[in-house]
């Protein structure tokens, strides 16, 4: 029987592939892959390649490759189902039933069931005598009517059965409250409700079911919040507070913020794309869920040293994800709640105009560090940020902070931009090297090494290759990849159906990663796959790149469909060149 795949994104997610490969194989780290002798063919020079940002593992020599459970397969020789086992037996989960068993989808409607008349449960109360303090307390918070409403908030009454009371007369069992995480049973085996005279905020996922629930106490008792529990349909890493508001933005950008208050007193302020994590640090999953709906994400935390230091992690998260980051700092309060409470909207919009794109924010960190009355000190700042000015692809970005911070040092712009010139000639230099150590093993062959697998139109599959590492990479670019381009318009119908259970994957909201067709292509086409994605892509030239492999995929297409017309057209030829030409400029000037 089937495993809900679900249950299988989570353990991919949970799996480190670097980790699980090190038990079998000794790994040196190079750059951002590690290598090591294969395992799956015998070889004296390590051509076994493991990319952790991916999460794959690939051999130049063999070509065997595929994500934590393939490896896993082909080490201990497992069928897929017990390979999953076996991991899930390592990251201590428990494998679930199928989604496919009647019984299990009922047990998960009646929870879901349980937990939208808890809330609506919570909100009635909020509203009767009982809830008069807790009204009060969001009043004092300065919630309008209309806020409240929005977001379903309410009121955990003080005492330990009355949720348990109203839930049992509408027909839930013990049992199910239990598994919705709303009561708890104690040690001589009674039943209680878990929140008690608390705030309420309902935690509701992007299809629109309530979840969970943050509950909030009204004084300084501790702890401040209680979250449900994980459950079978809560799970912390994978959703945001806020998400099902959010999702529907108009905004380009979103808004971070650490907490659920923020959230709501952001969403009241007019700015209804700010979202929050749950009760713990922002996850990769969580990362790339915002990927589906924007490009850009604003982290907003909190001013104090554990925000800032909070800050840093989910930069590096979302940058990982390949969102674009920026990051707002709050002068003269604690949070962006208690800013608009003080301030106002439209001082916050300004925050968020200035607020700073990563590269600033480092420069400004890296000055911090320093005491530039000591000219030493001076001079090691000024190399620390040459190095994060030389890593930028843009030269009119290179140029512009080159300009700016040597203003900040106070040294000519001549001489500061020396300094950049030579950490541009450095990081190259490790580059060209890194990009020998990797290119070692053989060159891309035009054809696949699977012999079953062949390319009619090497052109078109190059390109197609090209679409599915950038998919893999990016899988915000789905929504467009979908709406322009067919499966059945590859010239490789591997290629394409790899493509079509990419965007189905998409689709039915999961993530795109190779992982995730582990169970559905067979090994060669798993290989094929992860071969494609060695395609390396700049993240700055992502959709210029997506655009051109699908034209070529497309005038590919053309000339199969009408033979002998498209390929000899002169204006086409001549488009041709001019995207190659044009490509070519662009990373001349990147
Ligand atoms: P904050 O303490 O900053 O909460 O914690 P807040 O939402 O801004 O609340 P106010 O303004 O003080 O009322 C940030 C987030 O950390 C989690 C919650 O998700 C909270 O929103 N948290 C905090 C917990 O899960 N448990 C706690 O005891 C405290
Ligand atoms: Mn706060």
């Amino acid at each position: 029987m089937a495993i809900d795949e679900r249950f299988i994104d989570e353990l991919n997610a949970r799996c480190d592939i670097v980790d699980i490969v090190s038990r079998y194989v000794s790994l040196k780290k190079s750059g951002s892959n590690y290598f090591g002798l294969c395992p799956f063919h015998n070889e004296k020079t390590a051509s076994f390649s493991v990319a952790p940002d991916k999460q794959i593992f690939y051999c130049f020599g063999c070509g065997a490759g595929g994500g934590p459970i393939r490896f896993i397969m082909n080490i201990e020789g497992l069928e897929f189902q017990d390979a999953v086992r076996y991991l899930a037996k390592q990251y201590n989960m428990t494998v679930p039933e199928t989604n496919t068993n009647p019984k299990a989808r009922h047990r998960r409607e009646r929870v879901l069931a349980a937990l939208k008349d808890a809330a609506r449960f919570f909100y009635t109360q909020l509203h009767s005598p009982a809830g008069a303090q807790a009204l009060a307390y969001f009043q004092r918070r300065r919630l309008a009517k209309r806020t409240l409403n929005n977001f379903g908030l309410g009121f955990a009454p003080d005492s330990f059965h009355a949720l348990l009371d109203a839930m049992t007369e509408k027909g839930y069992s013990k049992e199910e409250l239990e598994a919705a995480g709303l009561i708890v049973r104690s040690e001589k085996g009674t039943y209680y409700d878990k929140f008690r005279n608390r705030v309420m905020f309902p935690i509701i996922d992007i299809r629109g079911d309530v979840i969970g629930f943050g509950g909030r106490v009204m004084d300084d008792s501790k702890p401040k919040y209680l979250n449900s529990p994980e459950t079978m349909v809560f799970n912390k890493r994978r959703n945001l507070f806020a998400m099902n508001i959010a999702k529907k933005t108009k905004s380009e950008y979103f808004l971070l913020a650490e907490g659920y208050m923020d959230v709501i007193a952001l969403h009241q302020a007019g700015f209804d794309c700010a979202v929050a994590s749950l009760g713990t640090s922002l996850t990769d999953e969580q990362a790339r869920l915002l990927t589906r709906y924007t490009k850009t994400v604003i982290v907003c935390y909190d001013a104090d040293a554990a925000g800032q230091a909070a800050s840093q992690r989910a930069i590096d998260i979302l940058k990982k994800a390949g969102l674009r980051v920026r990051i707002l700092r709050i002068p003269g309060a604690k949070d962006p709640d208690e800013f608009i409470k003080e301030k106002g909207a439209e001082a916050f919009r300004k925050l968020i105009e200035r607020s700073d794109n990563d590269v600033r924010y480092r420069i400004e960190a890296a000055r911090e560090k320093y005491d530039f009355t000591e000219d030493d000190q001076r001079i090691l700042f000024l190399r620390e940020a040459a190095g994060i000015i030389a890593a930028l692809e843009n030269s009119v970005e290179r140029d512009v902070y080159t300009a700016s911070t040597a203003k900040l040092a106070g040294v000519t712009q001549a001489a500061f931009a020396q300094e950049v010139a030579q950490a541009l000639t450095r990081q190259a230099r490790q580059r060209k090297r890194q990009m020998h150590r990797e290119v070692r093993a053989p060159a891309q062959a035009a054809q696949p090494r699977e012999r079953n697998i062949h390319y009619d139109n090497v052109k078109s599959a190059r390109a197609e290759e090209g679409l599915l590492a950038l998919l893999f990479s990016d899988s915000s670019l789905a929504e467009e990849m979908r709406d322009k381009i067919a499966p059945e318009d590859f010239s490789s119908p591997v290629l394409g159906k790899i493509y079509g259970h990419a965007i189905a994957l998409y689709d039915s909201g999961r993530s795109i990663t190779v992982s995730a067709l582990e169970g559905t292509l067979a090994p060669e086409e798993i290989e094929l796959l992860v071969s494609a994605l060695r395609t390396a892509v700049s993240p700055d030239q992502r959709i210029r790149a997506m655009e051109d492999y699908i034209d070529i995929i497309a005038e590919q297409k053309a000339a199969r469909d009408i033979p002998g017309e498209a390929e000899e057209d002169p204006l086409l030829r001549k488009a041709q060149m001019q995207r190659k030409t044009k490509r070519y400029d662009n990373g001349a000037a990147g």
